[in-house]
C-alpha cells in the first residue's frame, strides 16, 4: 500500500462558540469540545485512510483555558502514527479572540481510530510518510502513548 504524507490529511476546523454551546458562565461546554475533537480527528483519519474508520479510544483530556461565547474554536488535527489497523490522531484545540486575533491553547487530545470494512472488520491502513522534524517527534511520542495505552488495557483486563 502506498504511503501518504502527514500534510495530505492535516485538517483545520473553525467554529464560532454560540450561546447553545455554553454553560451559565458563558464558557463552552466540555462535551461540545469533545464532540468537535472527535469530528476533526475523524476527518484527518478519513483523509489519510480513505476508508471507513471508527473511534477506538480517546486519551485523557484536560481543559486548560475556558473558551468564551463569541470566540472562535480552532481545531488542528493531524495523523501522528499509523500502527497496523489503527492510527493515532492528535488534535490541538485553541481559542481565538475575533477582535485581537489572540490565540490560547486550550486542549490537546489523542484519538485512536481503526480502519474497518463495511462489516466493521479491521484492516490495515496506508503507511504514514513523515516529512518534517515535528512529524517525526509526534510519531515517536505516539509510540510511547501506545505503550501506555496497551499497558493500561492489560491492567484493566486483569482486573475484569
Ligand atoms: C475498535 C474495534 C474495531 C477494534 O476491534 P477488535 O476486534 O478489538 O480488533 P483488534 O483486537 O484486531 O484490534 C484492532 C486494532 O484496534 C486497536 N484497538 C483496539 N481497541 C483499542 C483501544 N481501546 N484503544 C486503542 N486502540 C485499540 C488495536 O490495538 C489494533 O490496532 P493495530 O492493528 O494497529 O495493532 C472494535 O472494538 C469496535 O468496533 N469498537 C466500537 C467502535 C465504535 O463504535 N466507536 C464509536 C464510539 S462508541
Amino acid at each position: 500500500m502506498r504511503g501518504r504524507p502527514v500534510s495530505v490529511s492535516r485538517t483545520e476546523m473553525v467554529e464560532v462558540v454560540l450561546p447553545q454551546d455554553t454553560n451559565v458562565l458563558g464558557n463552552i461546554l466540555g462535551g461540545r469540545v469533545m464532540h468537535l475533537v472527535d469530528i476533526a480527528a475523524a476527518v484527518a483519519a478519513l483523509r489519510h485512510s480513505r476508508s471507513h474508520v471508527v473511534t477506538a479510544s480517546v486519551d485523557h483530556v484536560d481543559f486548560r483555558n475556558p473558551i468564551r461565547m463569541g470566540e472562535l474554536l480552532v481545531l488542528q488535527a493531524s495523523v501522528n502514527r499509523v500502527f497496523h489497523t489503527s492510527m493515532e490522531v492528535g488534535v490541538k484545540v485553541s481559542s481565538e479572540n475575533t477582535l485581537t486575533g489572540e490565540r490560547k491553547h486550550t486542549t490537546s487530545a489523542y484519538v485512536t481510530f481503526v480502519c474497518v470494512d463495511s462489516e466493521g472488520r479491521p484492516h490495515a491502513g496506508p503507511p504514514l510518510v513523515l516529512e518534517t522534524a515535528d512529524d517525526r517527534r509526534r510519531w515517536r511520542d505516539a509510540g510511547m502513548r501506545r505503550e501506555m495505552r496497551v499497558a493500561h488495557e492489560q491492567r484493566a483486563e486483569k482486573k475484569a
